[in-house]
């Protein structure tokens, strides 16, 4: 998994939301190697979604990227993810299905 490397390589740029349990609601990862910022596995759990925590994760992670001095930022995402999301057709499918 991605989680362990990335503990290892700009921690403080992967971020976690948590609700007053402590239980995990959403998740971001980003990165800057100088040129562009990225960012990776955005990601809020279903029955907290459309509550304005997405946009938040985003928010911090592009703060610690503004301190980086990151000009630019590219969302970074898998085919299986854009196809979940309904963006990318499945696999064998013509566009536009
Ligand atoms: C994408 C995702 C992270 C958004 O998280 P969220 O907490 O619901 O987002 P927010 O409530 O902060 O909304 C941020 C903006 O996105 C919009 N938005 C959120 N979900 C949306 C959807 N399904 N369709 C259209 N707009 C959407 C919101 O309306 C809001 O825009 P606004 O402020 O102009 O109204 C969440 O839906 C998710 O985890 N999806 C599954 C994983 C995923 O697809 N991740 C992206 C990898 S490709």
């Amino acid at each position: 998994m991605d989680i362990e490397p990335k503990l290892s390589v700009q921690p403080e740029l992967f971020l976690v939301g948590v609700d007053a349990d402590a239980d995990i609601i959403g998740t971001a990862m980003a990165g800057y190697a100088g040129h562009r910022g990225w960012f990776n596995y955005l990601a809020v759990a279903p029955d907290k979604r459309r509550s304005a925590l997405g946009r938040q994760l985003i928010h911090a992670a592009e703060t610690e990227l503004t301190k980086r001095s990151c000009p630019k930022t590219e969302f970074a995402s898998s085919g299986r993810q854009r196809r979940r999301a309904g963006v990318l057709p499945k696999p064998g499918l013509p566009a536009g299905r």
